[in-house]
């Protein structure tokens, strides 16, 4: 691939995205609240939503907090208690369990809407590009497990760790990490990035809300006072019907 093409996909791009997901879901959130939501089509047809659905958000989840973990934690954290090849043998087994979990789920998820006619009728253009972006999304994850396999050291992992690294933290020199990297790997990367581009214009936006709810846990005990008026004795009692 082109230098310029590159630095255009790995170096700018990446920006773009950031900024259409947090501007965009702020703008959604604040002129839209009614169309924030994850839109389930559970009341229509419950079917093949609960295994798709269920099989869907195990493997994605698993896959996010994995990406976001493995991806972002500098190397001197870890390296003392498993270093770059055991790690990337951990991220290609669990990533692979995870990725075929969801993959199965999505699969699902897609065939119900693609064929029930009720899920079909109330789908927006939105909802099916989604989901096939994200199967897509999930077969090139997976379609890099074999390419990894013929370099175990841990090497090219390191090098895209240290480009996802570099940019969150506006550092230079992420593109040129890229250069061995095969198509695949890239074109996983550039819809990876793709889904934060689009993410404020569809249905995803419920992950937000998701991750919000876990605030609930941490939430102050509501405190319920009854009213009572310093009355004489007997006075402070509410009048009887
Ligand atoms: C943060 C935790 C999450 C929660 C609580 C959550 C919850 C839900 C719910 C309630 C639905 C409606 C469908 C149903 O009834 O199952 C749904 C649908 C969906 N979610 Fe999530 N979700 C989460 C994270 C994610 C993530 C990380 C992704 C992908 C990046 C995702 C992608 C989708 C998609 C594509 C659908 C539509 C599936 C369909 O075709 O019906 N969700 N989610």
């Amino acid at each position: 691939m082109t230098a310029w093409l590159d630095t255009l996909l790995f170096g700018i791009y990446p920006y773009i995205c950031l900024a259409v997901f947090f501007i965009g879901s702020l703008i959604r959130f604040d002129r839209d609240q009614y169309t924030w939501k994850s839109d389930s089509s559970q009341l229509l047809r419950t079917g093949s939503l609960r295994w798709g659905s269920n099989l869907f958000h195990v493997g994605v989840l698993f896959l996010f907090f994995g990406h976001f973990v493995g991806m972002l934690t500098p190397h001197f954290i870890y390296e003392h208690f498993i270093g770059a090849g055991a790690k990337q043998l951990m991220a290609m087994v669990s990533g692979g369990i995870a990725g075929v979990l969801g993959i199965i789920g999505l699969s699902l998820l897609l065939h119900r809407r693609l064929t029930d006619p009720r899920i079909r009728a109330t789908s927006k253009t939105s909802d099916i590009v989604l989901l096939w972006l994200l199967w897509i999304q999930l077969a090139l994850g997976l379609a890099t497990i074999p390419l990894s396999a013929q370099h175990m050291d841990g090497s090219m992992m390191m090098r895209l760790a240290e480009w996802g690294q570099r940019i969150v933290t506006f550092r230079t020199g992420g593109v040129e990490l890229l250069a061995g990297a095969g198509w695949v790997f890239k074109a996983h990367m550039f819809l990876g990035m793709t889904v934060f581009l689009i993410f404020p214009f569809t249905r995803l936006v419920h992950v937000w809300s998701g991750f919000g709810t876990l605030a609930y846990v941490l939430r102050p005990y509501q405190l319920v006072r009854a009213r009572r008026l310093n009355l004489p004795a007997g006075h402070n009692q509410p009048a009887a019907k």
